[in-house]
């Protein structure tokens, strides 16, 4: 494959074109944001920490049934994926109270839910990634409902998987953040990453967190918790 020029750069990953048309090439970073972009900083060997482990858990996942962008793992940092358009939406699951479910309803961070919660942002920086409902998604053609219905779908079997594979390695799997892009046939996949920048993992025995949050609230040992997360999900 043939990495040609680049297509996009966000804040954590790079985006290449490729000689074919259907597929792109990730090249992920050590640089971390939080507070859409206003704290800065690297976090050594995360791009090659969160390239290994999304493309092991994505791996895993189509097995599972949960169709996703993967294609090929073709260095330490960079992944051959689908070209797909991204549904503007991010979608997260909570299992536990945390971050700003906790500080929008005025409640403790760890109340473990009877059921998983699902809620979706809209994907638009320039808004700050505001709260969005399923009516409005459809509302402002960012979605159809069909698509919702499948994205919802994929989210909750993401979430039954990535529990009990985290709670095998010792991790309670708090909250995680999903996309979903459009294949040009209109197939709804998996896309962008699973990763300690986009879920909170808190280890079972003693709620140490092992994700993003040790950077967005200056708690030190980052690259350490990135490194634990890895020793424990890929035995490296
Ligand atoms: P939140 O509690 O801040 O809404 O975050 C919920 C989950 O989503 C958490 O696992 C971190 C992840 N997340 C992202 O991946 N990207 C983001 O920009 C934000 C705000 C959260």
């Amino acid at each position: 494959m043939v990495k040609k020029e680049q297509l996009y750069e966000g804040k954590a990953k790079k985006v290449f074109a490729t000689d074919d048309p259907e597929v792109v090439i990730v090249d992920y970073k050590d640089d971390a944001t939080a507070f859409n972009g206003e704290k800065k900083g690297t976090i050594t060997g995360k791009g090659a920490i969160n390239n290994q482990m999304t493309n092991h858990l994505m791996r895993k996942l189509e097995e599972a049934g949960v169709p996703t962008h993967f294609v090929e793992e073709l260095s330490e940092r960079e992944t051959a994926v689908k070209k797909v358009s991204i549904v503007p939406l991010e979608v997260i699951i909570r299992n536990l109270s945390a971050g700003s479910f906790s500080k929008r309803y005025g409640v403790e961070e760890g109340i473990v839910f009877g059921q998983p919660t699902i809620e979706f942002s809209y994907k638009d920086d320039a808004l700050g990634d505001p709260l969005i409902n399923d009516y409005h998604a459809v509302a402002l053609g960012l979605a159809t409902w069909d698509e919702i219905e499948r994205i919802k779908k994929y989210a909750f079997a993401v979430n039954d998987f990535l529990k009990e594979t985290l709670l095998a390695c010792g991790i309670t799997l708090v909250d995680f953040k999903l996309e979903f892009g459009k294949l040009s046939d209109g197939t709804i996949v998996l896309a962008d990453e699973i990763s300690p920048d986009t879920c909170r993992f808190w280890d079972v025995k003693t709620g140490e967190k092992l994700d993003k949050d040790r950077f967005r609230r200056d708690l030190g040992n980052v690259e350490g918790a990135y490194q634990e997360m890895a020793r424990r999900l890929l035995g490296k």
